[in-house]
């Protein structure tokens, strides 16, 4: 049984449906704070059985004592947290709170319970703006806000552990840009409020919700001056998540690697992709560039091939086309 903290979340239920896909069984666990038990009917109805849940905060010990105690978890994918790099300068404690208390309380649940499997979700933020691309795992880090410095300091944390007690069997991914959908159209990204990230943006302009889209900066050293980014499909991702479940089965290893396609795609290909596939108009404008944006950033997706076998398959016209659809199905 994997237990799937976040499980209810964006990236979370995906992984979710690629989990039931390749026969594991698991457990969700989740505060909602940026879900709904809405999802879980909707994952029931892609993956055909009833999902297991326990509503919960990974920062309550008891909620995970009890989820242990009721479940056999022979591993942890550990997705819950806070992820919206510009609230976590204005609340750090919370994303303190969340990301780095919360994953300390897991690891002790883990270390009570005997489960030392854990697949734990970082960024690619943590390699900060001026590292040459593509950026493998080995470049050092440079983090510039609160949210970023909470992966780290978890990361440096899942290092100790592992020194301390090498029976821990701890996979670190590092995603880059996640995005699109499920293709069923019955699970996606569900931002609260105004959302930060582009295609969750685009597909608002698209729908009509937003005027236009702002593009930020045009004079980055990128074939048409837009940013440039690594975006990885979501399902591509739970699929990661799974090879890495399985290379910690196989392994008793720690280790950190990049999910992500190793190609760079800049916002405008971005906006003329979504418009070709989606047959929708997205107006834009330039606009200054974003503070403390990073220009170019993709990934050397080498080690996610050398050590899980996993390679991102779905490119960009699947990702606006599914982003899309899921916008359009219930969004829009
Ligand atoms: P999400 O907000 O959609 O999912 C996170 C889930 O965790 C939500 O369902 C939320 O309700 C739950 N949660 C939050 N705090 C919790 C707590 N204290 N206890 C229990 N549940 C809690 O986010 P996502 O995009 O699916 O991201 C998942 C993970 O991947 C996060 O750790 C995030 O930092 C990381 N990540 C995301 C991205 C991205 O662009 N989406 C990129 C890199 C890394
Ligand atoms: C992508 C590109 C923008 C919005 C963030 C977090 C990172 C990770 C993923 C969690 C950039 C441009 C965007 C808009 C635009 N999350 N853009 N107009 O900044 O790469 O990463 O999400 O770990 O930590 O920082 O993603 O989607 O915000 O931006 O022009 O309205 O789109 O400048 O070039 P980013 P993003």
């Amino acid at each position: 049984m994997i237990l799937v903290t976040g499980g209810a979340g964006y990236i979370g239920s995906h992984t979710c449906i690629e989990l039931a896909r390749a026969g594991h069984e698991f457990v969700v666990f989740d505060n909602f704070s940026n879900s709904a038990p809405a999802v879980l009917a909707r994952m029931e109805q892609i993956i055909g059985r009833p999902v297991v849940w326990q509503q919960g905060d990974i920062r309550d010990p008891a909620a995970l004592d009890k989820v242990f105690a009721v479940h056999p978890v022979s591993a942890v994918l550990h997705f819950a947290g806070l992820k919206a790099v510009t609230e976590s300068i204005s609340q750090p404690i919370d994303y303190f709170d969340n990301n780095v208390h919360g994953s300390i309380a897991l690891m002790g649940a883990m270390a009570r319970a005997g489960c030392k499997t854990l697949v734990f979700s970082s960024s690619a933020t943590v390699y900060g703006p001026e590292q040459p691309m593509p950026v493998a795992e080995d470049a050092p880090c440079a983090v510039s806000n609160p949210y970023g410095r909470t992966k780290l300091v978890v990361e440096d944390l899942l290092n100790e552990l592992g020194r301390s007690d090498p029976q821990w069997r701890i996979a670190t991914l590092r995603y880059f840009n996640p995005t699109g959908a499920h293709p069923s159209a019955l699970i996606g990204e569900s931002p609260l409020g105004t959302p930060s990230n582009l295609m969750p943006l685009v597909c608002q302009v698209a729908a009509g919700i937003r005027p236009s889209l702002q593009i930020f900066g045009d004079d980055y050293p990128s074939h048409d001056g837009t940013g440039v980014r690594d975006f990885v499909h979501v399902m591509d991702l739970a699929e990661g998540h799974v090879a890495a479940l399985d290379f910690l089965t196989k392994n008793q290893a720690r280790i950190v690697v990049n999910l992500g396609t190793g190609h760079g795609t800049s916002v405008l290909e971005v906006i003329r992709t979504f418009e070709r596939v989606s047959g929708q108009r997205v107006p834009y404008e330039i606009v200054p560039r974003r503070d403390a944006d990073i220009g170019i950033s993709f990934a050397d997706v080498s080690l996610a091939r050398e050590l899980l076998g996993w390679v991102a398959k779905r490119d960009v016209d699947e990702m606006c086309r599914d982003a899309w659809r899921w916008q359009a199905a219930n969004r829009g």
